[in-house]
């Protein structure tokens, strides 16, 4: 059940990052503003302590240099999801963060050339994609569960199908503080799936109930709010920004072993640990 796995993993250091736009609901750059020097300095603590975790727990991390004037970079989960070396990029919603997409490019050319990713894919014009923020690899079920509603397209499903020759499951964002999948929707190693149901329209929380009826893990309004649901995890490995005494005792009573970093600081931003983390190394059987 727990395969043992050494993930590669794609960070970006929070040098530049900070709360300066506001493109989702948790984002109010006057109070960032107001306290920028301590977030600041909690962003890059919280970060490297992430960093370090993974380490610790055998992954090895690449690193996508900072970009001035481009503080959302340091959530590489958006720039690309990744499948068998294949690498399809991201096409922002808002304007923000389009400039983020050049940098992801060249990341992935330099990818390229080094031997470690085959090819890189993109989306076709007009069509919206935040990487694996709205594209969660299932490897339990071999298939993407993919996020819309929000931020990217629902048609994104077609080009992934082509892309990596996988099955996607569509899921309908309802909640705007809920704005891409992995906010409110987390695959454990094991196949259970860890999830916020008011995050999600009727339909699609009967797929999801149908689907993975015996191993779904409900997150209370207290871990969804402080975006716990955002969490990586390989073999029985979980780390998580935030995690409340009744879901821990869940996750432990499944077998896994959870690993809290504070990242309070990107909860600002909407974001959390796997929002900071993008795997390289998905595979398909
Ligand atoms: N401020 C960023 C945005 O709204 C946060 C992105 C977090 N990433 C994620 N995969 N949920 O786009």
């Amino acid at each position: 059940m727990f395969a043992q796995t050494t993930p590669h993993l794609l960070m970006s250091p929070p040098d530049h990052f900070e709360v300066s736009y506001a493109i989702n609901p948790w984002m109010q750059p006057a109070d960032w503003a107001h306290n920028a020097v301590r977030l600041r300095a909690d962003a890059l603590r919280g970060w490297q302590a992430l960093r370090q975790t993974y380490v610790k727990l055998g992954a090895t991390v690449v690193l996508q240099p900072p970009v001035q004037g481009l503080p959302d970079l340091v959530f590489t989960a958006n720039c690309a999801v990744v499948l068998d070396r294949k690498v399809l990029l991201a096409q922002f919603r808002p304007i923000e963060r389009r400039g983020e997409q050049a940098y992801g490019r060249v990341l992935f050319d330099s990818l390229v050339a080094d031997g470690q990713i085959d090819s890189i894919h993109t989306m076709p014009p007009g069509i919206f994609f935040e990487g694996a923020g709205d594209a969660i690899w299932d490897a339990s079920r071999q298939w993407f569960w993919t996020g819309h509603g929000q931020r990217s397209s629902e048609s994104a499903g077609e080009t992934i199908t082509d892309v990596f020759q996988a099955k996607t499951q569509a899921l309908r964002l309802v909640d705007a503080r809920f704005y891409h999948l992995d906010t409110c929707f987390c695959v454990l190693s094991g196949g259970e799936i860890l999830y916020y149901p008011p995050a999600f329209d009727a339909p699609s929380l009967a797929l999801i109930r149908s689907i993975a009826g015996g191993s779904l893990i409900e997150a209370n309004d207290d871990d969804a709010i402080h975006l716990g649901v955002n969490s990586v995890c390989w073999g029985r490995d979980i780390v998580m920004g935030y995690c409340s005494g009744e879901l821990q005792s869940q996750l432990t009573s499944c077998g896994y072993r959870v690993h809290r970093v504070d990242l309070g600081s990107f909860n600002r931003s909407g974001g959390s640990a796997y929002c900071l983390t993008l795997r390289l190394d998905n595979k398909s059987r």
